[in-house]
């Protein structure tokens, strides 16, 4: 019998090492499925989706697959994975939120795609840093006017105190003044449509609308609402000068490539984007600060120095003013650390390595910047409230601490940040300038439900407020 020659073992040997390593390199990442066919992981994913995360990293390393609704969610939680979430160009945002967008606010993934880089531009530059202060006049008075509804003293639900500040100074300045409106009956319906709309927005971004009835219901009027306001907005002219609020330049814009039609769902997605995290992050803010006297103190001393000690006047807040007091920045910024989105997502266009995985095409890849946030690498003693781990955040030159994605990142990281914070600085500032407060009800929990937008509290959080004498 001839014997095979030392050439042909070695090739064979090496073609079955390339296969190997090719199957290897090819290797998914392991994969949580469910029993349920479609629904896959779907009932324990949804019952705590943050807890789930967390254990599942535990119980399968670093990068696993979660397989629920008929969608492929990899998540990524250590270093090589987050970096290619963040830098890989495999990988993209409005492929991975056109099926939410359409869901949520009805518009169109064709509409959507062509309209977003336009109008992400447009929001960049005009809320961006560069422009942004030229609003802190309005902002400051639009808050006096409605901290002058609050009267003297009370007793209210944290959350109720924030939403009566921020939605009616939102709506007035990023859409048009007098939006908002002023008649309590209207003010009730607005409240129970917005907050049954942004309640139930997760479940709306993954469902079929017909099987949420109230939520559907609630999404019709916010439409109705811009619809019937639309022509106004057109033609509002500013009092004071000549600029066009945030929503103008969005209808010029989608006048301009001929998608009027859509005008009332871009309206409701900006209300959405507009208030759906800045409220919970301002009433998390307040809570966490009454809830640290030492932290509580040194703000109100700092606000008495640049404002002086009595809190009857209606002060005006310059940009200098908030440059003078960095802590409640650093407050609101530590508020967001600990109570950051549970996720964000890209789209993969293109297989991706990571570790010893490949991430196949068309998956959803995950980033939890609530975890993310959690590692102690990261964040040292990252349960804990301190603010004054912001002073090492280059704030001057508009960067936030590394591994902070609270915004999310690279090309589209949310356009609103800035105005975000601007607005809290100065509602914070007005709120404790005017009154003495105290928390009634010990720091609240957040919610597990929720991995969309910042976390929610759960259970009640009441403020006693007095007018400062
Ligand atoms: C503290 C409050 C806020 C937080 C934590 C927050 C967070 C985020 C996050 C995580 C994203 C997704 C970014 C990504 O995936 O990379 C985003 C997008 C966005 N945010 Fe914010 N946001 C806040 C306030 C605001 C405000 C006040 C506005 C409007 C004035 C706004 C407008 C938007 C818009 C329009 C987008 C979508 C951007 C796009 O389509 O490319 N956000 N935000």
């Amino acid at each position: 019998m001839e014997l095979i020659s030392p050439t042909v073992i070695i090739i064979l040997g090496c073609v079955a090492l390339l296969l190997f390593l090719q199957r290897k390199n090819l290797r998914g990442p392991p994969c949580i499925r469910g029993w349920i066919p479609w629904i896959g992981a779907g009932f324990e994913f949804g019952k705590a989706p943050l807890e789930f995360i967390e254990k599942a990293r535990i119980k399968y390393g670093p990068v696993f697959t979660v397989f629920v609704m008929g969608t492929r969610m990899t998540f990524v939680t250590e270093e090589e994975g987050i970096n290619v979430f963040l830098k890989s160009k495999e990988v993209n945002f409005e492929l991975a939120v056109q099926n939410p967008v359409y869901r949520t606010a009805s518009i169109p993934k064709n509409t959507f795609l062509t309209l977003h880089e336009k109008l992400y531009i447009m929001m960049k530059g005009k809320i961006g840093t560069f422009n942004l202060y030229q609003l802190t006049g309005q902002l400051t008075e639009e808050l006096h006017e409605q901290l002058e509804n609050l009267g003297n003293n009370g007793t209210m639900e944290l959350s109720n105190l924030v939403r009566h500040l921020l939605y009616p100074v939102t709506m007035n300045i990023l859409f048009k003044k007098g939006l908002f409106p002023t008649d309590e009956r209207k003010i009730r319906e607005f409240y129970q449509h917005f907050q049954a709309y942004d309640e139930g927005f997760e479940y709306g971004s993954q469902m079929p609308e017909c099987l949420l009835r109230n939520w559907s219901k609630s999404k019709k009027w916010l439409l109705a609402l811009f619809e019937k306001n639309i022509p106004d907005m057109k033609t509002y002219k500013s009092a004071k000068d000549n600029s066009m609020t945030l929503m103008q330049a969005m209808l010029d814009i989608i006048e301009m490539e001929r998608k009027e039609e859509k005008s009332p769902n871009y309206g409701l997605l900006l209300l959405w984007a507009s208030l759906s995290n800045a409220v919970p992050v301002a009433f998390w803010t307040l809570a966490f600060v009454f809830s640290h006297p030492t932290v509580h103190e040194t703000i109100m001393e700092g606000i008495a120095s640049v404002f002086g000690t009595a809190g009857k006047d209606k002060m005006k807040v310059s940009e200098d003013d908030l440059k003078k007091l960095p802590l409640i920045k650093w407050c609101i910024l530590e508020a967001i650390r600990l109570r950051a989105p549970g996720v964000i997502t890209r789209k993969v266009l293109k297989p991706v390595k990571i570790l010893n995985y490949t991430v196949p095409c068309g998956d959803l890849l995950m980033l939890s910047p609530f975890w993310l946030h959690r590692n102690p690498k990261y964040f040292p003693e990252p349960e804990l409230f301190k603010p004054e781990r912001w002073k090492k955040a280059n704030l001057e030159k508009h960067a936030f601490l590394d591994w902070f994605v609270a915004f999310g990142s690279g090309k589209y990281q949310c356009p609103g940040r800035w105005f975000a914070l601007l607005q809290i600085q100065i509602c914070i500032i007005l709120i404790l300038y005017k009154y003495d407060c105290s928390l009634l009800d010990p720091l609240p929990k957040q919610s597990p439900l929720h991995l969309v937008g910042v976390q929610q509290p759960e259970g009640q959080c009441r403020i006693e407020f007095k007018q400062r004498k």
